[in-house]
């Protein structure tokens, strides 16, 4: 195998109430990458479309995943990548994160699969420090492993795979304003109330007991922030008015999308989640602000081969 072509997904991280540590992978939106070996050692970014994004290797999300990769491989050839963007950056749908786990996928494939999807998690990480200054990876484990997953570590790593109930599907809606996940990062207080913090866990607790029971009423009741949304919910244009109408239309429950400004909302049933789309869409065409809507179930299998 020279090359492989490859499908790296969108993700929501913090999913309300596991903020950086709970994230879900999307199905049919997300970047396309190539990855082909070369005679040339080291990593080199040849292509990158859709998106003004640097080509220096060290300079790039893809390309310092993949160095942190490239260090523990032991190959006598190179790489290139290709990057096509679909995912933009600033979006809260994991844009960096699907350019980092498809460099780290495609280089372990052509180097006969050293790495399980796990452990490639913490080299796709370096390219998350790289984007936003800080070593989360609740969005790299669910674009890398699929379905939903947990970070309940990442020192040492730590991630568990939670595979998603049948009929639970996502609707994002993207308002085209680009907030940096290091900015919406620095409007969070380091220090939390007691109270809210058995709030969130509670909720946490909540929320991974109904994912593997398919208790979609208890994943709705558990998708509640009130530590992180708070604080971010002011800087996404028509926040409250969306996450309201999401559950109105019959939305399981609804919250902001990683660093936002995406919003995201779970339901149960490819109908109702498009009822929800139609009714954040109502939303933003009142408004100037440009925005892209995505309905998607979830992706069990994570970055793929296509
Ligand atoms: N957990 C991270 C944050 C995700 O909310 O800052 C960033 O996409």
């Amino acid at each position: 195998m020279k090359q492989i072509k490859l499908f790296s997904p969108a993700t929501i991280a913090n999913l309300s109430c596991g903020f950086d540590v709970m994230g879900l992978c999307l199905d049919g939106v997300g970047d396309k990458m190539i990855v082909r070996k070369s005679d040339q050692k080291g990593i080199r970014i040849t292509r990158i479309e859709g998106a003004d994004l640097p080509l220096e290797t060290e300079k790039n999300v893809a390309g310092v995943a993949g160095l942190a990769l490239l260090k523990k491989l032991n190959v006598n050839f190179g790489f290139e990548i290709e990057i096509y963007k679909k995912i933009k950056a600033g979006s809260g749908i994991g844009s960096s994160s699907a350019s980092a786990a498809g460099a780290v996928f495609g280089m372990n494939e052509l180097a006969g699969r050293p790495f399980t999807r796990k452990e490639l998690v913490e080299f796709a990480m370096q390219g998350e420090v790289l984007a936003s200054g800080s070593a989360h990876a609740d969005n790299v484990a669910p674009a890398l492993c699929g379905g939903f997953t947990i970070v309940r570590s990442s020192s040492p790593l730590d991630i568990i795979k939670i595979d998603s109930p049948s009929e639970l599907y996502a609707t994002v809606v993207h308002p085209q304003i680009e907030l940096k996940t290091s900015e919406m990062r620095a409007v969070l207080t380091p220090m939390i109330p007691l109270k809210s913090a058995i709030t969130q866990w509670g909720n946490v607790g909540g929320l991974v007991a109904g994912l593997y029971t398919s208790d979609y009423e208890l994943i709705g009741r558990s998708l509640q922030d009130v530590i992180v949304e708070p604080l971010r919910g002011p800087f996404i244009p028509n926040f409250n008015e969306v996450k309201e109408a999401a559950v109105k239309n019959g939305a399981l429950g609804s919250g902001i999308s990683g660093s936002g400004p995406s919003i995201f909302a779970l339901s149960k049933g490819f109908n109702t989640a498009q009822k929800v789309a139609e009714s954040m869409r109502s939303i933003f065409e009142k408004t100037t602000i440009p925005f892209e809507i995505h309905v998607s179930k979830i992706n069990s299998e994570g970055v793929k081969i296509i």
